[in-house]
């Protein structure tokens, strides 16, 4: 079979990205244009900013990624993008560009996933084995996936409330970090020690079900109360404190469902992803309990959001000829498998 490479272009949140990827596993570019600086003063993504970082960026960021990988349109066999779920006004950016191209070099369009680009992620680093189980952590979204075979989606878990990633970014304004806090939290939980025993939420109960809202207020009435008793808490211990919490309630519904289910790939994925304390426990835990059942990870670089993950993703979807047509529209509260 000849060579398939896919242009893909991401812009749903803060990330200006595209990539040229070969048969869905091989990185010929990746090209991301992060905004996270301009954001920071607001301590938060503002979306009319994003778009308009979008419009300024995309340009300039696709002809970056077919110039790296020594590319023209006409070697492109189809034009990827990100549909959803993400911010609407940020999303149609990167889809707006990707029809243009589409229908200027007559070529086929491919809607994706943003949150199964996270799971392909991992399919730039080794292929993905099936039936697999995913753990997707990200600033939106805390799923777990289960996919029977190939670009088949089935959530068996997720938050009833706050995603991990938020969780991290409030928590790191509580202790005054700058936005996004989940990289300067993880940092300081490894100078730390868990000394506040926070809540592990639905640990107990009989599902794949996470809650992090509980373990956020918790934080903060933790913080109020010192401050009234004028007691200090470090925060190298409650970053400690919070990271144990998320961590133990994470792996330990992660374990759950590999007992559940006939896993034969367990996949780490998302933005959080790149928390070195999860990483390493969940490489530890699954090491000593399913030491038959490969964990993958993305490198640091493919954790975050980029262009690349949505390119590995959209080769399965070419596979099987799910193409858009030109009226494409943005699906900001997109989930997994309602798109097949
Ligand atoms: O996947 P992502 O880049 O964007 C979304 O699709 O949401 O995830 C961003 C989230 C942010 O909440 C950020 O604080 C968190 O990932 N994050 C981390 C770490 N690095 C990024 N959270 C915990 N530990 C980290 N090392
Ligand atoms: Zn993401």
């Amino acid at each position: 079979m000849n060579d398939v490479l896919i242009l893909a272009i991401e812009s749903s949140c803060d990330e200006t990205s595209a990539a040229v990827i070969k048969n869905g596993c091989e990185q010929l570019s990746n090209v991301v244009a992060s905004q996270v600086k301009s954001h920071m003063r607001f301590g938060g993504v503002v979306p009319e900013i994003a778009s308009r970082h979008h419009v300024e960026q995309i340009t300039q960021v696709i002809d970056e990624a077919l110039v790296d990988a020594n590319v023209t349109m006409h070697d492109i066999d189809a034009v990827a993008v990100t549909e959803g779920p993400g911010l609407v006004g940020a999303l149609l950016i990167g889809i707006t560009a990707a029809k243009a191209l589409a229908f200027a070099h007559n070529k086929p369009l491919i809607p994706v996933n943003h949150m199964a680009g996270h799971i392909y992620a991992s399919q730039l680093q080794e292929p993905l084995q099936f039936p697999l189980m995913a753990l997707l952590v990200s600033g939106g979204h805390t799923e777990l996936v289960y996919m029977p075979e190939d670009n088949v989606f089935n959530i068996i878990g997720e938050t009833r409330d706050d995603a991990v990633g938020e969780a991290y970014d409030k928590v790191g304004r509580i202790l005054n970090l700058s936005y996004p806090g989940g990289k300067a939290i993880d940092e300081l939980a490894h100078k730390g020690q868990d000394t506040m025993n926070l809540p592990r939420a639905m640990i107990k109960e009989d599902n794949f079900d996470f809650s992090f809202s509980g373990l956020k207020s918790a934080v903060i009435n933790a913080v109020h109360n010192a401050k009234q008793k004028g007691d200090t808490i470090e925060p190298e211990n409650l970053a400690a404190s919070f990271q144990a919490s998320v961590i133990d309630t994470l792996v330990h519904k992660t374990v759950k469902a590999i007992q559940t289910y006939p896993v034969k790939q367990f996949v780490l994925a998302g933005g959080v992803a790149a928390n070195k304390g999860l990483r390493h426990t969940l490489q530890k835990t699954l090491n000593e309990q399913f030491p038959n059942i490969p964990l993958t990870i993305p490198p640091f670089q493919l954790c975050g959001d980029n262009a690349a993950m949505i390119g590995a993703a959209a080769y399965s979807v070419y596979q099987r000829g799910h193409f858009a047509q030109l009226d494409l529209n943005a699906s900001p509260g997109l989930s997994l498998g309602e798109d097949e």
